[in-house]
């Protein structure tokens, strides 16, 4: 497909703000009120930012937004099928909704995303839910206004789960509160790791424009958002796929060169991708959090092989020192996947291994999920769900000891940290993040939120730390 058809025309966008003022007028028409929509997220960074365009969407319908599912009159699961986990607790929420329609028989109820990108599980919905009026698929997102107004008109159920990934630039988020914005750089993957679903139900990597990005950018830091996290499932690609783009290393300079007082950071980054280039970068460049998301998944090369990662543990070995020395202060966080198809306990223990080599400051630790369609779903799995508990229990134990020992390192240090909200903690006020995205729990007035701070760091957990903030 070309570039040009790609990224959505300025007629395409027309369209579908027109679709979108056509299904506002024919809810509210029929509510006799305003129409409020819900969007209800699982799963990762993606799929966040693309519920704040469906939210962005609601606006443009002329919709008010809640977060309170009963109160909606359209109620949206943007869902994940990265792990079955993710997937059944999807079907538990879809499963609960049809209640709603004995209250609000108007109530139009949507599931979109990655789950119904796969036509079997497309299929499961249309049959064993027939309270769900629309069905879409991570490709169709740009269409939502389309389909709902059709569902209004023909009294349908629409399901559409085709197309191949487009770029909807142009279509306004509505973001979450807080200062912290996240800024789509890419969309798809192209690296078919054999466990993971995602090249599946995401489609080829797709580079945003660079100009594009960087007035995105620019208009983020105008409006008042002070860390931007740059989004893509393997960020390192980025431009790969365009003869004229920077790369990832490019882009990040060009947004380190836009004027403000913000901090950018960026996930995830693939191993096979990550250069020394990247780290220099990231050294030079006094905007760029000196903080990394390098998920490893494994420490046996065998696995590794087996698993289409393309690296072997000397080799990220060597990035990680080479990340180091650029930057001391990195922090470096990773992704673990646990019980691959054959792994053996010994090939689990090697990833131990690797884990008090590196010292991550935290992890995401995950049990092998089995997802169809993928090369390993057909891999022979000897291992027990007990057995592999137990590995996962072993290994989570030493990366819990390995995350305690660096978060207390900080005790009696003064460090400067992002306010980005309120504190669920009841003894503390406020949380924030350092540069390495270490979360802080503080003492401090509301008015702070949104500011850069110095806090002094009193006490320190596995997960979080503890202080005060500094006058
Ligand atoms: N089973 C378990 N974990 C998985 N991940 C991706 N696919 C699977 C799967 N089938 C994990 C990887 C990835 C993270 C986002 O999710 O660790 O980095
Ligand atoms: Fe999945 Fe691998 Fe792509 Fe990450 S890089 S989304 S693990 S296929």
């Amino acid at each position: 497909m070309s570039r040009e058809n790609i990224v959505l025309t300025r007629e395409e966008r027309e369209l579908q703000l027109d679709y979108a003022h056509r299904a506002g007028q024919s809810l509210r028409d029929r509510l006799g009120r305003q129409p409020m929509g819900c969007v209800v997220t699982f799963g990762c960074q993606q799929n966040e930012a693309d519920s704040e365009l469906i939210r962005g969407m609601f606006i443009d319908m002329g919709m008010g937004i809640t977060d309170d599912e009963a109160k909606a009159d359209v109620l949206v699961f943007n869902t994940c099928a990265i792990r079955e986990h993710a997937e059944m607790r999807v079907f538990g929420n879809v499963g609960q909704t049809s209640h709603y329609k004995k209250d609000n028989p108007d109530m139009v109820i949507c599931v979109c995303g990655c789950m119904p990108q796969q036509p079997q599980v497309a299929e499961k919905i249309k049959k064993s839910y027939p309270y769900v009026d629309i069905v879409f698929g991570t490709h169709a997102l740009w269409m939502f206004p389309q389909l709902l107004c059709q569902r209004l008109s023909r009294k349908k159920r629409m399901f559409d789960i085709s197309g191949e990934g487009r770029i909807w630039d142009g279509m306004p988020p509505v973001r979450k509160e807080g200062p912290c914005a996240w800024l789509s750089i890419m969309y798809g993957c192209n690296n078919f790791c054999s466990y993971c679903i995602v090249p599946y139900v995401r489609g080829r990597e797709r580079s945003r424009h660079p100009d594009v990005v960087i007035s995105e950018l620019k208009e983020l830091v105008a409006q008042g958002y002070k860390d931007i996290t740059l989004l893509g499932q393997n960020v390192n690609s980025y431009g790969l796929d365009q003869e004229d783009f920077p790369d990832f290393a490019g882009l990040l300079e060009r947004c380190n060169a836009v004027e403000g007082d913000f901090r950018i950071r960026f996930m995830t980054s693939h191993p096979k991708d990550a250069t020394p280039r990247l780290f220099e970068t990231m050294a030079k460049c006094e905007k760029v959090c000196h903080c990394i998301h390098l998920p490893v998944q494994c420490g046996s090369n065998r696995v590794l092989q087996e698993m289409n990662r393309r690296y072997t543990v000397e080799h990220y070995l060597e990035l990680v020192e080479c990340a180091r020395k650029w930057m001391p202060d990195l922090t470096i966080t990773s992704d673990i996947i646990v019980g691959f198809p054959g792994e053996t306990e010994e090939e689990c223990d090697e990833t131990i291994a690797l884990l008090e080599k590196v010292r991550f400051d935290s992890l995401f630790t995950f049990i092998y999920s089995r997802r169809e369609g993928t090369r390993a779903a057909a891999m022979p799995d000897p291992a027990t769900r007990q057995e592999k508990q137990k590995w996962f229990d072993k290994l989570l134990a030493v990366q819990n000891r390995i995350s305690r020992e660096k978060n207390a390192d900080y005790v009696g240090k003064t460090v400067e940290v992002l306010v980005d909200g309120v504190s669920d903690d009841p003894n503390f006020d406020l949380t924030a993040r350092t540069e390495g995205f270490k979360l802080v729990h503080l003492k401090g007035g509301t008015d702070l939120i949104g500011k850069t701070v110095r806090a002094e760091i009193e006490r320190s957990s596995t997960v979080a730390l503890f202080g005060k903030v500094m006058e």
